[in-house]
């Protein structure tokens, strides 16, 4: 079995940029090179300066320090770095379909697809082909199908090899996973050997029993499935917020209640104005157009309910502001503490934030957001991408600010979106002076003090309990 020295990683982006840094840092022996068709990307990768780097993550900055220039390289050579390499990553973006069928719904294939041909047309050498990326199950046998009728007689061996990472902890959850996850053939003798081929790399710094192996299908099935039913735990725990709002309970009591019972456990269990990020939603969509391609309705409808549930929540809480505001937010100034989907990440996809704001906006609120680490480009084009209004119209009505205390002056209400840490050691006696009276906190992340903001003098709303 031939050592892999070379790998090639298609895709720099919050998963190819982060994972193979820590593979890099892990096995010095390796040159990993990672490739992206998105210049500027790859240049911010590049960036000699480490606060550009496309994707924040704590501790991210200095492994790249260590390991960039070393035997980690960032390229736009596309076709180089997969002619050298003996194994190949597949890490590019897997977004939900636009158009045609299933859209809304199946996970669109493109970029896996344009990246199978381009491997089949450049390879010259037997490649072990491994899909990062999170894929409907079968999808092996799609990119086999593809690479093995281009006649040029190269091997190629498919692996799936899914990332369970979660942003704002990539590095710890990369250098400490739960398991790592290889799906492969084992019924022949090259795939055997690339499925030690994959473990022996993890095996650098991954104990052998949480290196666990399965068919590829089983290992497709199981990214999908992990990220369903972490979905639906949050999903489920903010069902409960609304009941416990109504009835005098608190989510964080019964969360912590249910979370000691071993066979619960209490993680994934913070009530919250919704899950965002790139995953969850997309994910679920996917597995429902899965069972529905099976004809299993019911299936598909247990698992809709989820994502159903979440967009309630997200309304839930918009509909709450206007609510308590008197029924009308038009022309009032609501300040937004967080942007991003959660703390410590810059990551801004399925954001709570954007739905909220869009429904606010409606409302003809005047929104500030404040975010330590989104930027405001950003947060324009997630609400450009919505087409609920013009640009001109999304930046007359809303704001940025680069500092919390301005973006609360004068405010009507503050909404705490992302649970960032420092919300939670601000000078709130400062801000409760410079606001309008009253002055109303919605914690859509139950972060914050509520007796000691009560003291102040704030109206406080906690998600999961409303307001005192
Ligand atoms: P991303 O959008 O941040 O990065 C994908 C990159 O692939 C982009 O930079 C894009 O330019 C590049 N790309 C697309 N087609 C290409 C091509 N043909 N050649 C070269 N580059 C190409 O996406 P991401 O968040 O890193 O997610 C990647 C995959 O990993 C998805 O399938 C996602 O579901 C999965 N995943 C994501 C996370 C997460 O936390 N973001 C966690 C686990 C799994
Ligand atoms: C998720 C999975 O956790 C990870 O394993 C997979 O690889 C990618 O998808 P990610 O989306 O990065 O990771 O973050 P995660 O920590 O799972 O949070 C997702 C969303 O759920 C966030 O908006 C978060 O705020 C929310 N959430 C999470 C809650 O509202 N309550 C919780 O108890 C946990």
């Amino acid at each position: 079995m031939k050592k892999v020295k070379n790998i090639c990683c298609i895709g720099a982006g919050y998963v190819g940029g982060p994972t193979m840094a820590v593979i890099a840092r892990e096995c010095p022996h390796i040159k990993v090179t990672v490739v992206d068709i998105n210049a500027p990307r790859i240049e911010a990768w590049n960036d000699e300066d480490l606060t550009k780097l496309p994707v924040f993550e704590p501790g991210l900055d200095d492994i790249i320090k260590e390991a960039r220039g070393r035997n980690l390289f960032f390229s736009t050579e596309v076709d180089k770095a997969i002619d050298e390499a003996e194994m190949i990553f597949i890490s590019v973006n897997t977004p939900t379909k636009t158009y045609g069928k299933g859209k809304g719904m199946a996970a669109d294939l493109k970029y896996i697809e344009l990246c199978a041909r381009q491997i089949a047309r450049v390879s010259k050498t037997n490649k072990i082909v491994v899909e990062k990326s999170t894929l409907p199950v079968r999808t092996a046998s799609a990119i086999k199908s593809i690479l093995d009728n281009t006649g040029n007689d190269v091997q190629f061996e498919i692996l799936s090899n899914p990332e369970f990472l979660a942003e704002g902890t990539a590095v710890t959850d990369l250098l400490n996973p739960d398991r790592v996850l290889i799906g492969g053939d084992n019924s022949t003798k090259e795939g055997v050997n690339a499925i030690q081929s994959l473990s022996d790399i993890y095996a650098n710094w991954v104990p052998d029993s949480q290196i666990l192996t399965t068919n590829v299908w089983s290992s497709e099935l199981s990214k999908l499935t992990a990220n369903a039913f972490l979905a639906q735990r949050v999903s489920s725990i903010n069902a409960m917020s609304e009941i416990c709002e109504q009835t005098g309970a608190d989510v964080d009591e019964v969360a912590k209640a249910i979370g000691m019972d071993s066979r619960i456990g209490s993680k994934f269990l913070k009530a919250s104005v919704g899950f965002g990020g790139s995953c969850f939603q997309k994910d679920i969509l996917n597995l429902v157009y899965i069972a529905k391609s099976y004809g299993l309705e019911e299936v598909a409808d247990y698992w809709e309910q989820v994502v159903i549930m979440n967009d309630y929540q997200k309304q839930r809480f918009s509909d709450n502001i206007v609510k308590t505001l008197y029924n009308t937010v038009s022309g009032k100034k609501i300040t937004f503490l967080g942007w991003a989907f959660k703390k410590d990440t810059n990551d801004t996809r399925e954001s709570a934030a954007i739905k909220v704001a869009d429904s606010l906006l409606n409302e003809q609120a005047e929104i500030v957001v404040y975010d330590p680490k989104v930027v405001e480009e950003r947060i324009y084009a997630d609400l450009d991408y919505l087409g609920s209004r013009t640009p001109n119209e999304n930046r007359n009505l809303l704001k940025t600010a680069k500092d919390a205390y301005k973006a609360c002056t004068n405010s009507h209400g503050i909404a705490v979106l992302t649970e960032w840490d420092e919300f939670r050691t601000y000078d709130w006696e400062r801000i409760y002076n410079d606001m309008q009276k009253p002055a109303f906190i919605f914690d859509g992340r139950g972060i914050l003090n509520q007796s000691e903001l009560e003291r102040i003098g704030f109206v406080y709303y906690k998600i999961g309990s409303g307001i005192g």
